[in-house]
């Protein structure tokens, strides 16, 4: 059970790489307000998502404490940039505010899944 839950460990790291990575490469895009969502940032909230979801079911059946008030925030700020990276998709250029927006929110989390124990 414990490779499988690494495995599940590193598809979740793909999936934070593949967000951030996304949010990164629009830096001096959202200088010059040109930023737009990646397919690799909706890509990579899905794969957190499902992953996430899947590392819970999984610790749960190997009886390991989950701390649910931390995956608890952890998904419902998932949520939020989800719903703002889905429904923007196709926008050719996105707000300054709302894409930096994603991008907080998304290091918000690594924070969050790294210092609360
Ligand atoms: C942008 C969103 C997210 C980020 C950046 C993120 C980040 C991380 C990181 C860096 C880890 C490995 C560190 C560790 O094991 O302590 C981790 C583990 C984990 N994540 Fe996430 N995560 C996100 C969303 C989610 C969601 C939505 C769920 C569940 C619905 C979830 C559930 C878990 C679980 C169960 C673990 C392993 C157990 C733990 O250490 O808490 N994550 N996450």
């Amino acid at each position: 059970m414990d490779v499988l839950i690494n495995v599940f460990v590193a598809l979740h790291v793909i999936g934070i790489a593949s967000l951030l990575g996304g949010f990164l490469t629009q830096m001096k895009a959202i200088g010059a307000g040109t930023a737009r969502f990646t397919p690799a940032m909706l890509h990579g909230a899905l794969t957190m998502l499902v992953t996430g979801i899947a590392l819970v079911g999984l610790n749960q059946a190997d009886d390991q404490a989950v701390n649910n008030l931390k995956i608890g925030i952890k998904l419902a700020i998932l949520v939020v940039i989800l719903g703002i990276v889905y429904v923007k998709r196709d926008e050719e250029t996105v707000d300054k505010g709302l894409f930096g927006a994603v991008g907080g929110l998304t290091t918000a989390n690594i924070f969050i899944a790294t210092l609360w124990v």
